[in-house]
This record gives C-alpha cells, sequence and structure tokens, in this order.
C-alpha cells in the first residue's frame, strides 16, 4: 500500500507522520546498503561503496517544486508527486561499482523499483552523471505497512565532486550561468569520464596482476 498520510488529522500531525515515514525508510535503505557493502567486503576483499549521504527534502524546497508543478502545498500533493522527499546519495570509486549496487538494490525482495535514469549511459546536456532509482520500500508501523518512496543516486566520487561545483554555481547564477562557465563545465564532465575510465581500467591491470600472483603462489 502505498504511503498516504492519515485523513482528518491536523496538518501539522500529518507533517510529523511524513517526517516519521520517510526518516525510516531513508533508515532501512542505508542499513541494506551497509550490509551489501558489508558482505561484498567478505566476499571480495573490497568495498564498492565510499560513502553514503542522505537527506530528508526541507519543507521549503518541498513548496518550491509543488509550485513548479502546479500542485498546491498540501501534504497529501506532497507525498503523491514529490519523489525525493527521501534521498539517498551513494559514492563509489569506479563506474563498475554503480552498477554492481544498483543490481543488489533491485534484487531485493522488499524494494520495488519505480523507475530508472541513467545519466552516465546518457549524461544531461548540462554533463551531469549519475545513476538515478526511484523506489519503494515498505515501512512496518504498528497497525499497517506503508510503502515509502526513496530517490537513490549512485555515482562515482569524481561524479559527485563535479555534481556538488556544479550546483554551486548552478544556485549561484539561478540556472543562468554564463555560457563559458557552462562551456568549462562541460569541458570538466568530460574529463571526469576520462578519469573515470582510466582509474578503472588502471584498477583492472593491478587486480589482473594480483591475480596471476595468487595463481603463482598455489
Ligand atoms: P528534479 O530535478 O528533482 O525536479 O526531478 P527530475 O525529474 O528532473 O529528476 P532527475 O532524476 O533528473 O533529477 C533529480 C536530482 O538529480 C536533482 O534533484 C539533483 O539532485 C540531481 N540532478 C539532476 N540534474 C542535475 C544537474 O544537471 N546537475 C546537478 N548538480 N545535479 C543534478
Ligand atoms: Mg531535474
Amino acid at each position: 500500500m502505498e504511503f498516504e498520510p492519515r485523513n482528518g488529522g491536523e496538518e501539522v500531525d500529518s507533517w510529523k507522520e511524513v517526517t516519521l515515514i520517510y526518516n525510516s525508510a531513508l533508515k532501512e535503505i542505508g542499513t541494506k546498503l551497509e550490509i551489501l557493502n558489508d558482505e561484498f567486503q567478505h566476499v571480495h576483499r573490497y568495498n564498492p561503496i565510499e560513502h553514503i549521504k542522505s537527506r530528508l527534502k526541507t519543507p521549503e524546497s518541498i513548496v518550491k517544486k509543488l509550485k513548479k508543478y502546479g500542485y498546491e502545498s498540501t501534504i497529501s500533493n506532497m507525498v503523491k508527486y514529490i519523489n525525493d522527499i527521501a534521498g539517498v546519495r551513494v559514492i563509489c570509486s569506479f563506474t563498475s561499482d554503480i552498477y554492481r549496487i544498483a543490481e543488489m538494490i533491485a534484487n531485493q525482495d522488499d524494494i520495488k523499483v519505480i523507475s530508472i535514469k541513467d545519466y552516465i549511459e546518457n549524461p544531461k546536456p548540462s554533463g551531469y552523471k549519475s545513476y538515478h532509482m526511484l523506489v519503494t520500500i515498505p515501512i512496518f508501523l504498528s497497525d499497517r505497512i506503508v510503502d515509502a518512496k526513496v530517490e537513490i543516486q549512485i555515482r562515482t566520487v569524481a561524479m559527485d565532486f563535479w555534481a556538488s561545483l556544479e550546483h554551486k554555481i548552478h544556485y549561484k547564477f539561478e540556472g543562468n550561468a554564463p555560457q563559458e562557465i557552462k562551456d568549462e563545465l562541460i569541458e570538466c564532465a568530460h574529463m571526469v569520464s576520462e578519469l573515470d575510465a582510466r582509474m578503472l581500467s588502471l584498477n583492472e591491470r593491478v587486480k589482473n596482476i594480483e591475480d596471476g600472483e595468487k595463481r603463482n603462489d598455489k
């Protein structure tokens, strides 16, 4: 059952309920990712996840987004139309880790994948690269189970570095950065892709050498 705030209560109570549900969703997803990372470390001797950041969208930015979409600011509209009230960002070392993590998340029985946007295959015109999954996760309350939406963004350290600066610049110029700055950002995005590709291939080479040494030891 998709989460809907209880009817009849005060808006303040509904807001508290929304916060509770989405905070729980962040905890559930966070724990799942930690378990997957620990298991991966146990089996493959390395951590695919560098770090995880999670956040609840602020009421101000929820209201702003609803306005942008042309909806009234009500609790029920926000639950229905805002997909990133709960957001988790997973930062990895290598592009290959991104797909590995995405697959491990999608394979969990209780998680439902609603949509995927692969901005690594298809970067945004800005140069933005990241892998986005919109999922739902069941939250077990005392009297019911509700599905809460979580937006998961998976990206490499380099993609994250780029996205933070681009976001800062976008914010500073209120979306209208000078063309030369936009061009430079696109050029940096290409450098990020090249860096990610080279780091991945370097890591593969080292792994092959290590594997060869292990075989020789046997
Ligand atoms: P919103 O952008 O959230 O309105 O929804 P959408 O339908 O466009 O979803 P999308 O998956 O494209 O983007 C969701 C989130 O990804 C944003 O809130 C940002 O965190 C991030 N994002 C998307 N595009 C960019 C971009 O060009 N630059 C940066 N820095 N972040 C981006
Ligand atoms: Mg967007």
